[in-house]
């Protein structure tokens, strides 16, 4: 089957970075299903993973964590889903991803695709939909209770990315949270708005001084998706005391934080990573089906609003690049996808 891969770790400047590839097509088996994949959408990971592979690999790597598709055939331990269903699931991080035709997933990390979606729109979100839904609701344990959150607040840090993009919608739309989300240019400013958010500040000023320009005090959470180091310590300025921060990015090896910051305070310091549960097999990973379906069922409904902003064509080594270039300039708003087959 057709798959694109990376056989050399090499910058996104060079054409050979990803190359189109033919690979075996893999069979169904366990709990694995086989899924014909109609689209992906990449994130910050596959250019990540892309600059760490190696080089002269033997196997091409195949990236890609989001997608979307139909079950072509299932295992014998499967019954979660039947061929001819329609998924759309992130993945795990430690097996190969779906940039290809045919794809295996574990069937308890995947969900119904929304109906009302169409494939390219649907694959922009599972990866952010789960990180930002585990980040909020199992590592901040924010309740989805728009009553008892009344005169709560949160800052997302990064609004307007893939991940931001989702955190306010589901924030605002299922905790009835007071918003302020960060982002630095007149578009994604808009776009924050455009999802939810209440309120928008500038991630390239002190998060102290802005605070005090919208007349905010702080904040009882915040959810910190791009520069952890960098705004350190202006979430240690604006953070309640009492409150809770979720991390979900690593800092540098050459830029140390200082957790004692946050005892005076007595702040809960936490970090969501969304393959945590695929890659150590967690007793509840089906979880992440769970969510999944429940985000499927929220975005059929129209409580949220899916965050597809850009199409990159058909799913090729050349288009792939163009894309992971986009990723790795740090300006994405919303997500973009590509179609497959
Ligand atoms: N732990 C996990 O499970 C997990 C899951 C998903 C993603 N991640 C990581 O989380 C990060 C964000 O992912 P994403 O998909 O949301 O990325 P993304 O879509 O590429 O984020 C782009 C956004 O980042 C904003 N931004 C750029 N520089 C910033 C800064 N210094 N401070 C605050 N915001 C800044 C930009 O806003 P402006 O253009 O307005 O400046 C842009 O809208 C990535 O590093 C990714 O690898 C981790």
């Amino acid at each position: 089957m057709k798959a694109v891969g990376v056989h050399n770790s090499l910058p996104v400047t060079d054409p050979q970075a990803l190359q189109d590839v033919d690979i075996p097509a893999p069979v169904a088996s366990g709990r694995f299903l086989l899924v014909r994949v109609r689209a992906v959408s990449v994130n910050p990971v596959d250019t990540k993973i892309r600059l760490n592979a190696g080089s002269r690999l033997e196997q091409p790597r195949i990236l890609g964590w989001d997608c979307a598709g139909v079950v072509e055939a299932v295992g014998e331990q499967c019954s979660l889903f039947k061929p001819g269903d329609e998924v759309y699931y992130a993945g795990d991080v430690t097996r190969a991803g779906c940039n290809c035709e045919l794809h295996l997933i574990d069937e308890r990390i995947v969900g119904r695709k929304p109906a009302s979606l169409a494939f390219d729109d649907a694959a922009a979100m599972p990866l952010t939909t789960i990180t930002a839904w585990e980040a909020l609701f199992e590592r901040l344990g924010i309740v989805r209770d728009r009553a008892a959150n009344k005169g709560k607040s949160i800052l997302i840090i990064g609004g307007a990315g893939g991940v931001g993009s989702i955190a306010i919608q589901l924030a605002k739309q299922l905790a009835g949270l007071h918003v302020i989300a960060t982002a630095s240019r007149p578009e994604t400013e808009k776009w924050c708005m455009d999802m939810g958010a209440d309120e928008v500040i500038n991630h390239r000023e002190a998060l102290a001084d802005e605070f005090k320009l919208i007349g905010c005090s702080n904040v009882n959470y915040i959810l910190c998706l791009v520069g952890t180091a960098q705004h350190w310590h202006g979430m240690a300025d604006v953070i309640a005391p009492q409150g809770g921060i979720c991390l979900i990015v690593d800092t540098e090896a050459n830029q140390p934080v200082n957790i004692n910051l946050f005892k005076p305070k007595s702040v809960a310091i936490s970090w969501e990573f969304m393959f945590t549960r695929a890659r150590f097999q967690t007793p509840d990973m089906a979880e992440q089906g769970v969510l999944l379906n429940e985000a499927a069922r929220l975005l059929d409904e129209g409580v949220l609003r899916h965050t597809r902003t850009e199409h990159y064509g058909q799913l090729t080594a050349a288009n792939l690049l163009k894309a992971h270039a986009k990723l790795e300039s740090g300006t994405m708003l919303g997500k973009l996808v590509l179609t497959v087959g």
